[in-house]
C-alpha cells in the first residue's frame, strides 16, 4: 500500500510539533527543488537568514527554523545541548518527511551542523560551515560563559545583548551596518534570560567534532568574516585542512556575523557552491 505523503506548508512562521516541542520555521521555495536547512548561531533566530532565503528561494526549498528556546520556537523541559539541538534538527527533518538536505549553520548553528554530521552522514548531501568552530570550549570559555551565566542574573539581557554585541561585529559594520546591529540586539534581547543560560550552558559542554571532520564525505564549504573574533579564520582554517575536497572562502569587511555583514560576497560563495 503506498503511504500518504504529508501536504507541505509553505511559507513564513509555520508551526509544527517535533521533538515533543512546537518549532516555527520558515519554508519557501519551490516544491520539489533540492532541500537546504539554515540553523541560526546564539542567541538569535531564524530571522538572520532572510537575505540568503531571498536570493535562492527561487532554485531552492529553503528552510530556517528557530532553534528551541529561540525566536518563536518553544524550550521544553530537557536540558539543553548540542545532541537535543541536533535531535530536534532530525525530528522536524523526519516530520517534514525530508530524507536528505544541503545544510547551512553558522557558529552554534554549525556546532549544530557538525554533530549532526558526524552521527547522521546519510542525511546530508552538502555542508555549509559559517563563522565556526569544530572545537569544544576550552577552561577559560567555560569560565567566561559562567561569568556571562552570573551577568545576566545580575545584569539582565540587555546587558548581556550589549557587551556580546561589541565582539560579534567588523569595526566597519559598527559605522556602516547599524540598522543590522539593531535588528541584531532586538533578537537578543527578545530570547529569554532563561533560553540564553541554558543555551549558555549547552555550549559550554559540546564535544568536539575535530577529530571526525576527516570522515566527512559531501562537499563542505567554509566561510569565515576575515574580522571574525569568536571563531577566527584559523579556525576555518583548520576545518578546510581536515576535510577533504573542501573549499573556503574568507568574507571581507566582515565580522563573526558574514552573512549579514556582508550578504552579497556571501551570497555569490554559497550561490557558486550550491551550483556545484
Ligand atoms: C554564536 O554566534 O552562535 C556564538 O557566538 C557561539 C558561541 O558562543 O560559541
Amino acid at each position: 500500500m503506498k503511504t500518504q505523503k504529508r501536504m507541505r506548508n509553505s511559507g513564513k512562521n509555520i508551526k509544527i510539533t517535533a521533538n515533543n516541542i512546537t518549532v516555527t520555521y520558515n519554508d519557501e521555495g519551490p516544491e520539489n527543488a533540492p532541500v537546504i536547512i539554515f540553523i541560526h548561531g546564539f542567541p538569535f533566530s531564524k530571522e538572520m537568514w532572510n537575505k540568503q532565503i531571498d536570493e535562492l528561494k527561487g532554485k531552492f526549498r529553503v528552510i530556517a527554523y528557530d532553534v528551541r528556546g529561540h525566536g518563536n520556537s518553544w524550550s521544553g523541559t530537557d536540558d539543553f545541548s548540542i545532541e537535543l539541538f541536533v535531535k530536534d534538527l532530525l525530528s522536524l527533518m523526519d516530520t517534514l518527511e525530508i530524507e536528505k538536505t544541503a545544510l547551512c549553520g553558522l557558529s552554534m548553528g554549525g556546532y549544530i551542523a557538525l554533530n549532526a554530521i558526524e552521527n547522521h552522514p546519510h542525511r546530508f548531501d552538502s555542508l555549509i560551515l559559517c563563522d565556526t568552530s569544530c572545537s569544544a570550549d576550552s577552561p577559560e570559555a567555560k569560565e567566561k560563559r559562567m561569568k556571562a551565566i552570573e551577568g545576566i542574573w545580575e545584569n539582565g539581557i540587555e546587558k548581556f545583548a550589549d557587551d556580546s554585541i561589541k565582539n560579534f561585529f567588523a569595526p566597519e559594520s559598527f559605522i556602516k551596518k547599524k540598522d543590522v546591529i539593531a535588528g541584531v540586539r532586538e533578537i537578543m534581547i527578545g530570547t529569554t534570560e532563561k533560553s540564553v543560560i541554558r543555551t549558555l550552558l549547552a555550549l559550554s559542554n559540546r564535544k568536539e567534532t575535530c577529530t571526525t571532520l576527516w570522515k566527512i564525505k559531501v562537499p563542505v564549504l567554509i566561510l569565515v568574516g576575515e574580522e571574525d573574533k569568536i571563531t577566527p579564520p584559523e579556525a576555518a582554517q583548520f576545518m578546510h585542512e581536515e576535510i577533504n575536497g573542501s573549499v573556503m572562502s574568507v568574507i571581507e569587511n566582515a565580522g563573526h556575523l558574514s552573512n549579514l555583514e556582508n550578504p552579497d560576497q556571501f551570497n555569490q560563495q554559497l550561490k557558486r557552491f550550491l551550483k556545484k
